[in-house]
């Protein structure tokens, strides 16, 4: 599901740790409301590093980030910087490969706190949303238990809830699958799918084919920091242009 209203706009970003370790070599990335977009790629290519440039957990060396209207240049200086990149983070969920959940709190305690601490919301206010994002990810019952008492699949889930409660715009997806037993992915896998089909914008680092090939409006291969090749998942998976795309593909099918 997708209009053309661009959500997410990355232009000529570049990446460099330490003066040598050229990490992303200018990349470009567009992605429209509602769109849902994995990227594939070799372990080291760069990936996670783009998704923590996008919501400047990690400052990208040059380029400009463009996310639901705020746009960060790498390294501009003025007095509403700060503002803005804490802006951008609002409208930005992530959610990573480890759960990160806050292990004294209980799963509804997860899900309020950014609303109460960051949003200000009212309490009860930010209750009744948790309790509607626990249900839609399937895990009322689950309101009052601490993390360390839930299935890995269940934490990630109230992590998707945290991250949702923010009323993000956009969700990064950084492997978020890749911790879990194998049995415990389907439903996590399952949740990100029904956020893509309500009109959610997702960049979504994931090897789950399911969801690359049959969720993705695009698949894009990335490899040491550039661009491999994009296109529909049929396309990517049946009739990839490049070698490298095959090669990588040969590797994970
Ligand atoms: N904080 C960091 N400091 C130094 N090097 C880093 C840091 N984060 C990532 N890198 C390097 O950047 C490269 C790309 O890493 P990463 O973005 O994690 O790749 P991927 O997610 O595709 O596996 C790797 O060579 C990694 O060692
Ligand atoms: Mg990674």
């Amino acid at each position: 599901m997708k209009n053309s209203t661009p959500m997410v706009k990355a232009a000529n970003i570049h990446k460099f740790f330490g003066r040598k370790n050229h990490v992303l070599k200018g990349i470009d990335l567009e992605v429209s409301k509602g769109e849902t977009v994995v990227i594939l790629g070799a372990s080291g290519s760069g990936k996670s590093t783009l998704l923590r440039c996008i919501n400047f957990l990690e400052e990208p060396t040059a380029g400009t980030v463009e996310v639901d209207n705020i746009v960060i240049q790498a390294g501009e200086k003025h007095r509403d910087r700060d503002k803005k990149i804490l802006e951008l983070r609002k409208r930005t969920g992530m959610c990573f490969q480890a759960f990160n959940l806050f292990p004294h709190m209980t799963a509804l305690e997860n899900v309020i706190e950014g609303p109460i601490t960051v949003l200000g919301q009212k309490k009860r206010e930010a209750v009744q949303y948790a309790e509607e994002l626990l249900e839609w990810v399937g895990l009322t019952e689950k309101r009052d238990e601490y993390p360390s008492c839930l299935s890995g699949g269940q934490q990630q889930r109230v992590a998707i809830a945290r991250s949702l409660a923010m009323k993000p715009t956009v969700m990064l997806f950084d492997e978020p699958t890749s911790a879990l037993d194998p049995e415990l992915v389907g439903e996590v896998v399952e949740v990100m799918e029904r956020l893509a089909k309500e009109g959610m914008t997702i960049i979504a680092v994931t090897h789950e084919l399911h969801f690359a090939r049959d969720v993705a409006d695009r698949v894009m291969i990335m490899d040491q920091g550039t661009w491999v090749e994009e296109g529909t998942p049929e396309k990517i998976f049946n009739n990839p242009d490049e070698m490298r795309t095959r090669q990588f593909l040969a590797h994970i099918l």
